[in-house]
């Protein structure tokens, strides 16, 4: 298995209560998967893709990526599993605000160690076009629009190719025809590249293309099925 959360549970302090968000989440994603998590707002998939990408450090229990446990890992050695392994397109994109689009999309390549080179360069402005920006690439994120900036931060996650690519609702900005752009963009991934997805989703038309789809109800998984 590529990804196990074992009884991941996830308490916040709110207001100085404990507030328990996810609890007893038991997962086994396979390599090349294609899974959607799905749920209603608030019932903990952001959290949980965060704990999967290590991210955060859950309250209880573990998560192991490739046969390593986070939670003996050092922040540092799971920010280098991460830029190894591990693509994310975050619910706000969160990209830098002082790089233009081209530079947002190079960062990850950067902390791999290969990222200056003419080959990382081109390839990062091929996927720029790929998702609609080739007229943006010297673009400020502050000059972009919300779903121009969502699709700087998949061009970002897609470049390097990693082997596991987390997406937080990678088309929630995005109109229907953009959208579907960016679903043929992901399943190419997974075909051609081997990439696992775990995407969390709104969007009925990704999560159709889902061979597997996890649900999540009040932080706890009510149903994983397989189609
Ligand atoms: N740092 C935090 N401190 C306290 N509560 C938090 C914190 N982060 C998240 N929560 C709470 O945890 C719950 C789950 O949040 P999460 O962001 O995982 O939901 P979600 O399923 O992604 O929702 P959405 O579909 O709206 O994005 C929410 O009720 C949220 O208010
Ligand atoms: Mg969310």
């Amino acid at each position: 298995m590529l990804i196990v959360a074992e009884n991941l549970e996830q308490t916040y302090l709110s207001a100085g209560k404990p507030l328990t968000v996810l609890r007893d989440v038991n997962l086994s994603i396979a390599p090349q998967e294609f899974v959607a998590i799905v749920g209603p707002s608030g019932s903990g998939k952001t959290t949980l893709l965060g704990l999967l990408a290590g991210l955060d450090v859950p309250s209880r229990g573990s998560v192991r990526i490739d046969g390593l446990s986070l939670g003996d890992l050092t922040e540092d050695q799971r920010a280098r599993l991460r830029a190894e392994k591990v693509g994310f397109v975050f619910q706000t994109f969160q990209l830098i605000p002082t790089l233009t689009a081209l530079e947002n999309v190079l960062v990850p390549i950067e902390l791999r160690g290969n990222g200056a080179g003419r080959t990382a360069h081109g390839k990062a402005t091929e996927m720029l076009e790929r998702v609609g920006l080739g007229d943006r690439v010297h673009h400020y994120p502050a000059q972009l629009s919300g779903g121009e900036q969502q699709r700087v931060g998949l061009a970002r996650a897609f470049t390097s190719e990693p082997k596991i690519l987390l997406a937080d609702e990678p088309t929630g900005s995005l109109d229907t025809e953009t959208g579907k752009t960016v679903i043929a963009l992901l399943e190419q991934l997974n075909r051609d590249a081997q990439t696992t997805l775990v995407l969390v989703t709104h969007d009925g038309a990704l999560a159709s293309r889902a061979r597997r789809v996890i649900r999540l109800e009040g932080g706890k998984i009510v149903s994983d099925s397989t189609t």
